[in-house]
């Protein structure tokens, strides 16, 4: 079948029942998206499908369609993806990384649909999302920065003086 990966056509040989994670990690060689927990429940399978975060360990290939899948390793070529990806390297958002492809994949998602997230539309879209090493505080920062261009309190976390 043909799939729409990263704005380019990629012809696969998958039965159609196959999760689009292993046809994007096993047969694109696309690894940046991290098999988690196989159930759609912590997050590190997130791609986008026209723009939208779905969990792509319980996708079946053949429901792909002719959506366009978006993962890591493209999300840098929206504006979107760009400004989220640059906070994440300013606040030194990431910890052991395995969770923050989905992240950052998210991240990406809210901030297309809510140019200018508040705390709560931030909790919301990213409670889906699990980090084992606990960097939320990182990545609300992180998303209000990308929004804003500005970051918002962060100092006050890390030294403990006013910002
Ligand atoms: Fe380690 Fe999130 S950075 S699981």
């Amino acid at each position: 079948m043909k799939l729409d990966v990263n704005g380019a056509t990629h012809e696969v040989d998958a039965t159609p029942d196959m999760p689009l994670l292993w046809v994007i990690r096993d047969l694109l060689n696309l690894t940046g998206t991290k098999f988690g927990c196989g159930m759609a429940q912590c997050g590190a399978c997130t791609v986008h499908l026209d723009g939208k975060a779905v969990r792509s360990c319980q996708l079946p290939v053949s429901a792909v369609g002719d959506h366009a899948v978006t993962t890591i390793e493209g999300i840098g070529k929206t504006p979107e993806g760009t400004k989220i990806q640059q906070a994440w390297l300013a606040l030194d958002v990431v910890q052991c990384g395995y969770c923050q492809s989905g992240q950052i994949m998210s991240a990406t998602a809210l901030l297309t649909r809510t140019p200018n997230p508040s705390d709560a539309d931030i909790d919301a879209a990213m409670s889906g999302n699990i980090c084992r090493c606990g960097t939320y505080v990182r990545i609300r920062e992180a998303i209000h920065q990308a929004a804003t261009g500005t970051p918002a309190g962060l100092q006050v976390i890390v030294d403990g003086s006013p910002a």
